[in-house]
């Protein structure tokens, strides 16, 4: 059950050793908008990591100007290091406000487009993902860039200042010794380096995980009635605690070269300034260099080495960074199967054409959804789609709104084949009722208003009336603004049918898709509804798929279904004369209606 998650053991070498830190320019475009901002804030960073490496010399001053004893020079040596205190503190103020602000920015930007890029991909795309990965990757991946830019930024340019700093005055105290000094970096950077870039793969692995145990976590708190229900808590909760576990030792992985990295710096360093140490000290024997020359090398060196460390610490935040990035961006350039045309062809009312359709599921190749199917929906016309469950009839559906492009064949609407129009066109003309209707965690008002967000309040009701939603809805706590909860949690079934007919209703498109769309009401709402839609249909292209063959006969046209193909079609008479799988059901369920 426990899924591996995406791309985390697929592609992630490969990737690591092309691209690592290097990934992090694609946040680049993000802070574009903002070049003030940015420039204020390398300012302030500038400011302070100047200052910071002025404040010792000026308490070195003031400490001095103590025991010089001249005053004069003294209260200036105060007052200066008051100003440097004061251009300190507001340096740092405003670096942290900048900063900060920046990064909360362009988080937000980032999040924004993800979000806006992910709405509109075709549902083959979420096959693959789960949804609360996504929502991980937003979540989790863009706080780990934020606190990248938000700490870490002033932090490495403020040692990158200390280290060339102290390199320029370590090669002014002692050529020679800076020269021996410099033969160790390669022995540094070496190690950090290799290992980096296993820290960025581990680093996007652990990230990785955690968006799966996140898409786990979200997948069975949504159904956590039905997690109830089978008494699957324990195995939920083993499921979960597989991924996470999975999650905590890719970060101990993560952890272990990271340590091992700091390890390798810390001794080579060490070690190394030892070493010119140890040259010194023979300079100094053979009266070549002076003691105090020596010991400011050393301190020199000091700083430089320990810039350098917290710079290969750096390195490591930037190498997860990099992680989190490169799977935003993964988000951000996620390539969907469809696509709109570049010039595209504006819609017109028209019929629908199915010629030669022949449709098999991204992920379930071998098997043909749809066979070779043909027919014509004339405007005005109501065609009925009958059959087993499973035929194929709710992938037609999907399919007329092209949220799959069959692989053979082609749909056109008014003429126009359905990939020269942009889909939000053409989807414009039509209204639809899903199978399982989908409510939205607000109130009814707003459930039914996501049909048409301008109509009126008296639209609403009117909709809200002739899908027999009114009297319900009144009788609500707060009326039509009741919330209904997650998913309409406090509705039943027939209830929110109800309120997904009365957003088709309020619609008014000239496409009528119904899937199903009494299957949850009893008799007394079905046959009030089914009036409402046979007023509705007058005028428009419908397209309906019932199973209760009452509401199926007054259709102008019944297309069977099977198996993926249309095994008969034709009226209701014609097809119950003809004697095949239509007889058969409708004889069924003939029998089942009187039986009320
Ligand atoms: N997203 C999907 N991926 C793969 N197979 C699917 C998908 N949706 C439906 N199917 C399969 O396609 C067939 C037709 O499904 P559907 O059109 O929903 O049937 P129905 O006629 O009951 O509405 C079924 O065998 C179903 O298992
Ligand atoms: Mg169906």
């Amino acid at each position: 059950m426990a899924r591996t998650p995406n791309s985390a053991a697929d592609g992630t070498e490969e990737r690591a050793s092309s691209k690592q830190v290097g990934v992090l320019r694609a946040l680049v475009p993000y802070f574009a908008p903002y070049k003030p901002l940015v420039i204020l804030a390398l300012i302030a960073l500038t400011i302070t990591a100047s200052v910071s490496l002025v404040l010792p010399v000026a308490a070195r001053r003031v400490i001095d100007g103590f025991t010089m004893g001249d005053v004069a020079l003294l209260n200036q040596y105060f007052l200066g290091a008051i100003i440097v205190a004061a251009i300190f503190a507001l340096g740092t103020g405003l670096r942290y406000y900048v900063v900060t602000r920046l990064g909360e920015r362009v988080v937000a930007d980032i999040r924004k487009a993800i979000f806006a890029r992910m709405i509109g991909m075709s549902p083959a795309y979420f096959e693959k993902l789960m949804t609360g990965e996504v929502l991980s990757r937003i979540t989790t991946d863009t706080t780990l860039i934020l606190s990248v830019i938000g700490s870490s930024a002033s932090w490495l340019l403020r040692n990158m200042l200390m280290m060339s700093g102290g390199l320029v005055m370590m090669l002014w105290t002692s050529p020679k010794l800076t020269g021996l000094v410099l033969l160790i970096v390669p022995l540094i950077l070496g190690p950090i380096l290799t290992l980096g870039r296993k820290l960025r793969g581990l680093s996007r692995q652990n990230q990785d995980w955690i968006a799966a145990s996140s898409g786990k976590a979200s997948e069975s708190l949504l159904s956590v009635q039905t997690v109830q229900a089978f008494t699957h808590e324990a195995r939920s909760g083993a499921e979960f605690s597989d991924v996470t576990e999975k999650a905590f030792d890719s970060a101990r992985a993560r952890i272990k070269v990271r340590a091992l990295i700091t390890m390798i710096i810390i001794f080579v360093a060490f070690s190394g300034v030892m070493g010119v140490l140890w040259v010194g000290a023979i300079d100094v024997r053979s009266g070549l260099t002076s003691v105090g020359q020596l010991v400011q090398f050393v301190i020199y060196a000091t700083i430089v080495a320990s810039s350098t460390a917290a710079l290969s610490e750096l390195w490591s935040e930037l190498q997860r960074a990099a992680g989190a990035t490169e799977r935003l961006v993964e988000l951000l350039n996620a390539e969907d199967t469809i696509a709109d045309p570049k010039t595209p062809r504006r819609p017109s009312v028209g019929a629908v054409v199915f010629e030669n359709v022949n449709f098999t599921f991204p992920n379930r190749p071998d098997a043909l959804a749809l066979n070779n199917i043909s027919f014509t929906i004339q405007p005005g016309e109501t065609v009925a789609l009958v059959g087993p469950s499973g035929a194929g009839k709710s992938t037609i559906i999907q399919i007329l709104q092209r949220f799959f492009d069959p692989q053979e064949g082609q749909i056109t609407f008014g003429g126009i084949s359905l990939p020269e129009m942009e889909r939000s066109a053409f989807r414009k003309f039509m209204a639809l009722v899903p199978q399982d209707p989908v409510i939205f965690a607000s109130s009814a008002y707003d459930n039914i208003l996501f049909g048409r967000p301008d109509a009126s309040k008296d639209e609403v009701v009117a909709a809200a009336t002739a899908a027999a939603a009114h009297d319900f809805i009144s009788a609500l706590p707060e009326g039509y603004d009741s919330y209904v909860g997650e998913r309409g949690v406090m509705l039943s079934g027939g209830q929110k049918q109800r309120i997904a007919i009365a957003r088709a209703i309020l619609r008014d498109a000239p496409v009528l898709l119904l899937d199903e769309a009494t299957s949850a009401l009893d008799g007394e709402s079905e046959a009030l509804v089914q009036k409402a839609f046979e007023d509705l249909a007058k005028d428009r292209t419908t397209l309906v798929v019932a199973h209760r063959l009452a509401t199926v006969k007054k259709a102008d046209r019944i297309l069977v279904m099977d198996q993926g193909q249309i095994v008969a079609q034709g009226t209701h008479a014609a097809l119950v004369a003809e004697g095949g799988l239509y007889a058969r059901l409708a004889r069924l369920q003939f029998t089942e209606d009187s039986a009320f």
